[in-house]
Parts: C-alpha cells; sequence; structure tokens
C-alpha cells in the first residue's frame, strides 16, 4: 500500500488531485495483481481507470505548462505521450485473455510514479512558483 506523501506535493490542488488518484490506482491494481482470481473484469476496471488519468490528468497538466511557459514542456509532453500509447495495447492483451497483463500494468505504474510523478513532474514546480500558479 502505497501513501500519498505530502513532500510530493505540487502546490498545484490539481495536480496533486491527479497524482493522488495516481496512487490510488496503483493500490488498486496491487489488490487485484495479488487475488489468486485474477479476474478480467477487475482488470479492465483498473484499465478503464487508467485511461481515463491520461485523459485528464495529462491534459490538465499540460494546460498549466503552457500557461507557464515550462521551457520543457515538449519532451514533457512526449513523456505523457510514451504512457498513453502503451494503454491500447494492455486493453488488446486483456481481450485475449493474457490476464497476467496485470504484472506489466502494475509495473509500468510504479516505473511512472518513480521516474515522472516523483522525477520530472517536480521539475515544473518552480515554472508553476513564478507564475503564481500555487
Ligand atoms: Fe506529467
Amino acid at each position: 500500500m502505497i501513501k500519498w506523501d505530502n513532500k510530493n506535493s505540487e502546490n498545484v490542488s490539481m495536480i496533486d488531485e491527479g497524482h493522488k488518484k495516481f496512487i490510488d490506482i496503483i493500490n488498486k491494481a496491487t489488490h487485484v495483481q495479488k487475488s489468486n482470481t485474477k479476474r478480467p473484469i477487475a482488470i479492465s476496471e483498473i484499465l478503464l481507470e487508467i485511461t481515463e488519468y491520461a485523459r485528464k490528468h495529462f491534459r490538465t497538466e499540460e494546460t498549466y505548462l503552457i500557461d507557464c511557459k515550462y521551457c520543457d514542456y515538449k519532451s514533457h509532453k512526449d513523456e505523457h505521450n510514451s504512457f498513453s500509447k502503451r494503454i491500447p495495447g494492455y486493453w488488446q492483451e486483456l481481450a485475449d485473455n493474457k490476464l497476467e497483463v496485470i504484472d506489466a500494468i502494475l509495473e509500468h505504474l510504479k516505473w511512472w510514479l518513480n521516474n515522472n510523478i516523483q522525477s520530472t513532474d517536480k521539475k515544473y514546480v518552480e515554472c508553476f512558483r513564478k507564475n503564481g500558479l500555487n
């Protein structure tokens, strides 16, 4: 179980809410992975949440980054796109009844938490601050 830590706060509530939601998805996915019977419906619920997260949260974050003319906007958006691009493949594996797809999903979510939410997302905080977005 991963818990939200205030040191992860970007001081913008819309962004923080998205990141909290992401941790929530990781915890749910961990629960599904650990259950003896990995039910397709449970995996599809996780995938739906990820799909919705990518659609809403990335757009919100990108809007803020444009607003404050963030210098690394392009590379940050590329990272978001690389995350989103994986989602159809996960849906396909689920459709093929490869229930072990939950392992790959969870691994990717944890990787994303470490390398994006707790790393590259930190880089724009200064940009937000300068533009009064806190
Ligand atoms: Fe981001």
